[in-house]
């Protein structure tokens, strides 16, 4: 063959091998509003089946049939050299959310992502406690790819040469507007797997994305009303008695108190752990236990999963963990049933058997010089990267399991977890302690279906501590961890007063979390949530908003500055902290008129407001129309069956309407049926009075209501 012809033929072979690397994937439609499609041979392990859960197809009937919400032939997906590629197409000015727990930024649209489990390291490149490989666009729709592997994700920062819309090469030299990251029209992505599934959830808005996403997996997680309590972890070593104490201390202060959480010192050894009692510290556990229960206080338990060579259950276990050890425990592989059940078994016998209420699982998420290696094989034949990436996810199935075959909730901690894990009453927490960061990742949790704590520890000032005990009690776990610096709510003196009435505040708001608890779990509407959730806060919509006063659009702002310091809690409630150092902020409120949570004054109408607030309040705005239902400032959550009164509190002009939830706040019952949705409106009539009415719970339902009143708060 001569020189010309061989070129020609190599590059007929290289066209052929590209041509069968792209194919347009074919969708099935699995449930509304939800498709799927299957690329090559996906491996068997994922994340869905680690997470191994049911889509509330109910639910998911409730939000309607939208069609399928891309350009079909503008997906592509190719397989090569055991590596899947993906690309998704971008139009103009669209924006991107999730790609999971990210700490600094919002909108994603740019970035590069390695997807990987590990402790947040201060860059949103990929490393964090949940890198959920799902994302939202505000176009409405939303990818989610089913793999347990490193994905890496071009969100829109590369260009194809075959792109209609490439970007026309500038001169750098001569023009001004040339910029090193020029328009990318796709997001791409590699899955380092010979092939995966992909699912696409539709809109038509962003909302409704998530809301998918989240009944997709199972629905939302629905705590125990006590897990919406008040929570204390204590120092490291602190024993039974040191406990009690605690205990004791918060009641004799009138501070709220629903669990208190034992760091590693509970366990003889740790790091790694026996999942046995310290009987020097604890000498009769289930004493303990009894005496905590009477005080009205549950107990979480600190754990991580390496397993000592002086636990009971090390040399059962020892066969079916992996081959390398982390801090000379071995590290049980848990997709096998058998290690599993061993690893529970001691759980049960030595914890929630004498009333253990739920469990902190540590260290289940990074970092790469601590945990195993990729190299590290398992006895399942799953990979290391797998096991990674799924570890925190079945660690919170399984103890999920536990107390579900109890018939009691559990809520706990972990410091992983990823897609699947909606439904599994576990919030996510880390070492990294930036106030800021903290509330953006308050923000982001949202987009990924997972739950996020800011929790407090230490503070330098008194002021940093109000600024964070503020947030924490905005949250979904109103936690201290004392673990390491032993503070209390009452440490600084200087603002007891403002901490007390916050977390009091907190425990009022409890009968409005629940209901808001229960949304996430019915209908998939994340409790907390990031502002561009919030119809109105929609910044094309807002844009073209007319705000004669303020002179130019008010939101121009918005438009080019991320919010990443408010957020929504609930359907009414506009979170703005404040953080150290700062007495004035900037609010951007949505469309329509927004009422201050205390005072019920109209604060702004869809206008960015400046405010200032004293260290006694974290600024809070309620939506028009808004109901709150409060109930008296209790210093634990009612228990089962245990009545409570209720204050219903009404803002705005609008009519008002709002759905309480109730149930027994403890047990599973009801997945079969035993909750009640109570309707409260409040109403003008002609004369111009306002007329507020609660409906009655359902007949052999629960009720927990006791009396009710009213407040109205905007005169
Ligand atoms: C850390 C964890 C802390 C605390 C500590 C105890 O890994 O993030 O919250 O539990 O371990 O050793």
């Amino acid at each position: 063959m001569n020189k010309t012809l061989l070129q020609l033929f190599t590059l007929f072979l290289l066209l052929l091998t590209f041509k069968g690397r792209s194919q347009t994937p074919a969708w099935k439609e699995v449930a509304p509003g939800v498709w799927k499609t299957i690329i090559g041979n996906p491996d068997q392990f994922d994340l869905l089946k680690a997470a191994g859960v049911q889509p509330n197809l109910e639910a998911l009937k409730k939000l309607g049939n939208p069609g399928f919400p891309l350009p079909l032939e503008d997906i592509s997906a190719g397989i090569f050299e055991g590596t899947t590629s993906l690309r998704f197409p971008l139009v103009k000015e669209e924006q991107l959310f999730g790609f999971g727990l990210n700490f600094k930024t919002i909108q994603q649209r740019g970035r590069i992502f390695q997807l990987h489990v590990d402790h947040y390291g201060g860059r949103d490149n990929g490393r964090t406690h949940a890198p959920v490989p799902f994302y939202i666009s505000d176009r409405g729709y939303g990818v989610f790819v089913n793999s347990a592997r490193y994905i890496t994700v071009y969100a829109g920062s590369a260009v194809r040469k075959d792109s209609p819309n490439a970007p026309v090469p500038k001169d750098r030299n001569t023009d001004k507007s040339w910029t090193a990251q020029p328009y990318s029209d796709a997001v791409e992505m590699l899955v380092p797997a010979k092939g995966v599934e992909i699912f696409l959830f539709a809109g038509p808005s962003m909302l409704d994305v998530v809301q998918r996403f989240n009944l997709f997996n199972g629905g939302g997680c629905l705590p125990p009303r006590w897990g919406l309590g008040f929570t204390q972890r204590v120092p490291t070593v602190y024993s039974g008695n040191d406990v009690i104490a605690e205990a004791r201390a918060f009641a004799e202060k009138g501070y709220p108190l629903d669990f208190i959480g034992l760091e590693p010192g509970w366990q003889s050894k740790s790091y790694p752990c026996t999942l046995e009692w310290d009987n020097t510290r604890f000498p009769d556990p289930e004493k303990f236990v009894k005496t905590m229960k009477e005080m009205g206080i549950r107990l979480n338990l600190w754990t991580n999963p390496y397993i000592s060579p002086e636990s009971p259950v090390f040399q059962k276990i020892k066969p079916l963990s992996g081959t390398h050890t982390v801090w000379g425990g071995v590290v049980p592989d848990l997709t096998l049933p058998e290690a599993q059940h061993l690893l529970l078994g001691q759980m049960e016998k030595s914890q929630t058997d004498i009333g253990i209420s739920g469990y902190k699982i540590d260290e289940c998420d990074g970092y790469d010089n601590w945990l195993w290696p990729d190299v590290a094989m398992f006895p399942s034949g799953n990979s290391a990267e797998q096991l990674r990436q799924t570890y925190g996810l079945l660690l919170q199935k399984m103890t999920t399991e536990l107390y579900r075959n109890k018939n009691t909730r559990t809520y706990g901690l972990t410091r992983a977890s990823n897609a699947g894990g909606s439904s599994f009453p576990y919030v996510i927490y880390n070492d990294y302690y930036s106030h800021e960061d903290f509330i953006t990742a308050l923000i982001n949790s949202s987009f990924s279906g997972v739950l996020w704590t800011p929790e407090v520890r230490s503070s330098k000032t008194g002021e940093e501590w109000i600024r964070r005990m503020q947030t924490v009690c905005f949250s979904p776990m109103a936690m201290i961890n004392a673990w390491a610096d032993g503070t209390k709510p009452w440490s600084f003196p200087e603002v007891e007063k403002e901490v007390k009435e916050i977390t009091l505040l907190r425990m009022q708001l409890m009968p409005y979390f629940y209901s808001e608890f229960a949304k996430y779990h019915f209908e998939g509407i994340p409790p907390f949530r990031a502002m561009n959730l919030e119809q109105g806060f929609n910044i094309k919509a807002i844009t073209e908003l007319k705000n004669a006063n303020l002179g130019e659009n008010p939101y121009a702002v918005a438009v080019t500055k991320e919010i990443k310091d408010q957020y929504m809690a609930g359907e009414y409630l506009l979170i703005a902290p404040l953080f150290k150092g700062q007495t004035e902020r900037e609010v951007v409120l949505p469309q329509g008129k927004w009422y201050d949570l205390y005072t019920g004054k109209l604060a702004g109408d869809g206008e960015i407001i400046k405010i200032t607030a004293g260290l006694d309040k974290i600024p809070v705005f309620v939506k028009d129309g808004g109901i709150i239902p409060m109930m008296p400032p209790l210093l634990h959550a009612p228990a089962a069956g245990e009545k409570f009164d209720l204050e219903i509190r009404y803002y705005g002009t609008k009519p008002g309407h709002y759905l309480l939830y109730d149930d027994d706040g403890e047990t599973y019952n009801y997945e079969k049926g035993d909750y009640s949705w109570r309707e409260i409106i409040v109403t003008h009539s002609r004369n111009g009075k306002l007329a507020g009415s609660i409906s009655k719970a359902e007949k052999g339902k629960p009720d927990n209501i006791g009396k009710v009143t009213w407040k109205i708060m905007t005169e």
